[in-house]
């Protein structure tokens, strides 16, 4: 199942090489959930989902609590009239100086729908700023919204950096880290997502919290691009190499292999 939303660094293309790393256990902890693609296309008895972005928790979580009538209060914004560059770019300044989650976390998915590339980008203040692309008729996600909903029943969804997510891993548990990438190059890479970014330390943070919790019997699985950096900072761990088609320039239109990396801590 495709997530309901477009999210930059997805995983939908590469699902088959991450459940084949997955192992079996009692809860799947995913501290990056980003579209959720990983949640939507497994079945674990229970889940633990977090983001250090705001608002995409917060959609998640009025979906979660809502159901169908939030998803028919989605559907509002996918009316043609909304859909041209007057309209985008007034919603634009309306999610971002709104303080109402319920507008809010609608307004993130006709955003996300209208604007360019699906990229859900923030500044440094926190503001979504992609600019409005002309689609000539949006897709409403209906079933893929009832799909997360449906499944969500078995999830709790917090908005947690990743660090406080992962002191709540226990014994038992499994969990599935997909960061921000390492960049290739200066523009190659894409760690917007919210207005903090995210750095070396953080990646040098995250591998050695993995290793800490594979040392008390916690698997721990990372994703990220194949580079001599990501390879000796995840040292000890098992790796799992392949290539995948992704658009890795800053030009969307360019389309290249990239060498990826799942490494297995455990
Ligand atoms: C590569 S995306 C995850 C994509 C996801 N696996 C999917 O299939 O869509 C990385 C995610 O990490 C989140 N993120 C960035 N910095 C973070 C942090 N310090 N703690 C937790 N999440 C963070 C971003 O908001 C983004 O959603």
């Amino acid at each position: 199942m495709k997530s309901f939303l477009k999210w930059a660094g997805n995983k939908y293309r590469i699902i088959e090489q991450i459940k084949f790393c997955l192992p079996k256990g009692k809860r799947l902890i995913e501290p990056f959930i980003g579209s959720a693609t990983v949640f939507l296309n497994t079945l674990y008895p229970s889940y633990l989902l977090a983001d250090s972005n705001r608002d995409l928790i917060h959609l998640y979580q009025k979906l979660q609590e809502e159901g169908q009538s939030f998803i028919n209060y989605c559907r509002i914004f996918f009316d043609s009239n909304f859909n041209n560059a007057e309209e985008f770019y007034r919603l634009r300044r309306l999610f971002n100086d709104s303080k109402e989650n319920r507008i809010r976390a609608a307004l993130l998915l006709y955003l996300n729908k209208h604007c360019f590339n699906g990229l859900a980008r923030f500044n440094k203040k926190g503001q979504f700023n992609t600019p409005f692309s002309c689609y000539k008729s949006p897709y409403f996600p209906e079933k893929e919204m009832q799909f997360f909903y449906k499944q969500s029943k078995l999830a709790q969804i917090i908005h947690a950096d990743f660090s406080s997510t992962l002191t709540l891993a226990k014994r038992g548990d499994v969990v599935y880290c997909d960061p921000p990438y390492v960049g290739l190059s200066k523009t190659a890479n894409f760690t917007h997502y919210t207005a903090d970014g995210f750095n070396k330390d953080q990646q040098i943070k995250l591998a050695n919290t993995a290793k800490a919790l594979a040392s008390r019997g916690i698997t721990v699985i990372i994703s990220n691009h194949d580079t001599e950096f990501t390879r000796n900072i995840y040292q000890g761990a098992i790796l799992f190499p392949f290539s995948v088609q992704r658009n890795i320039s800053s030009k969307g239109s360019q389309r290249e292999k990239a060498a990826e990396l799942l490494a297995i801590f455990k």
